[in-house]
């Protein structure tokens, strides 16, 4: 069996590269070899390590368990043309999920941590990045857990940061294929809750609703604003734009209940610097969607999904097309994409080599 050094400094044996069919990866669980795990008590991180144990032992007390004290990041390494691998900025996750320790009373790992904790992660299962070409990349699922013995409902004595990959397909087989999506009466977060914060009661919020889309035969749920039920905000585990008719704006809402989605700010970049349209963040009132020639769901997973349709009580509303992508969503997701594989020009500070 060959050596391979991992970033301890170790050698430990290497399994045979994985019989995965590149071209057909989903977006399901797959055990790769390695994760990355710290340990945080009494007041600091230790210094982590990458081990090959996919299973966590921690207390049935952990708050994480019982109260939802937990949250998570995903973001994705790219294997280039020339052999390479980006990390598409990085920073702005690591930024988010301080914010959202922030907010459920964890401490967080610094950026520097949590960056190298994600290099770690990529180098040592190298031979799990999809090639060049075949569309998959390697998901990261960062996380900071409460763990502990505990049983009041209070912040928990001690943390877990972990880091664990998975190799993911396109999301679009074949190209950009628009999707349809009906509005829910459920809300995902409350008007000052924690919908800002990439928390897991949030998901736990929108189980139902997007099951209950799912079995209308629609891909997701779209989340209006939970304070009035007006505005557009989410698109299932996405973000919304919407192009305006003519051409000239991409427009997107805001709200303190969204996510705020590192994919739809590179957008908002992108349409203005490459693309050269007007931007806008803004309400999307739900009775208003004449104004859109365009729409789409965009997100780390998502990367960019069209919006064919939108399904608000009786109303159908339809965007560009439901079988097309629009021209506006199209060259963006090109230039998104680009960037990602390295194929194209990134602005200052985007991609991070591993
Ligand atoms: C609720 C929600 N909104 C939006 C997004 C998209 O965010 P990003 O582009 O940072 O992946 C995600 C995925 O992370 C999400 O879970």
């Amino acid at each position: 069996m060959t050596q391979t050094t991992i970033p301890d400094g170790s050698a430990a044996p290497r399994p045979s590269v994985p019989d995965i069919d590149w071209a057909n990866l989903g977006f399901s669980y797959i055990r790769t070899d390695w994760r990355y795990l710290a340990h945080w008590q009494d007041g600091a991180w230790d210094a982590g390590h990458l081990t090959e144990d996919n299973v966590l032992h921690i207390s049935e007390g952990s708050t994480a368990l019982h109260y939802g004290q937990q949250c998570f990041e995903g973001l994705k390494a790219y294997r280039c043309a020339d052999g390479s691998v980006n990390l598409f900025r990085p920073d702005q996750n690591a930024a988010r999920m301080a914010r959202s320790c922030e907010r459920v009373l964890m401490p967080a790992p610094s950026q520097a941590a949590f960056i190298d904790a994600c290099r770690q992660v990529v180098r040592a299962n190298d031979h799990f990045i999809p090639p060049y070409g075949t569309g998959g990349s390697l998901y990261l699922r960062p996380f900071v857990i409460g763990v502990g013995d505990n049983i009041g409902v209070r912040s928990a004595p001690e943390f877990l940061f972990g880091v664990f990959c998975i190799p993911v397909g396109p999301y679009f087989k074949g190209g950009l294929s628009p999707m349809n999506f009906v509005t829910s009466g459920y809300d995902r977060a409350a008007p000052h809750g924690t919908g800002a914060a990439k928390v897991g009661g949030n998901y736990a919020a929108s189980l139902l609703p997007g099951q209950e889309a799912k079995a209308r035969h629609f891909a997701d749920a779209i989340y209006l604003d939970p304070e009035t039920h007006t505005k557009i905000e989410e698109v299932g585990s996405a973000n919304f734009f919407a192009i305006t008719k003519g051409g000239s704006t991409f427009v997107t809402p805001s709200s303190p209940s969204i996510l705020p989605s590192i994919t739809k700010y590179s957008l908002l970049w992108l349409a203005e610097h490459r693309l050269g349209l007007k931007v806008r963040e803004g309400d999307v009132p739900i009775d208003r969607l004449d104004e859109f020639s365009e729409a789409g769901a965009c997100g780390t997973a998502a990367v960019i999904t069209p919006i064919g349709g939108i399904q608000h009580g009786e109303r159908f509303h339809v965007f560009h097309s439901e079988t097309e992508a629009g021209p506006v969503t199209r060259r963006l997701y090109e230039e998104l994409v680009g960037i990602q594989f390295g194929d194209r020009e990134a602005p200052e500070g985007w991609i991070v080599k591993v």
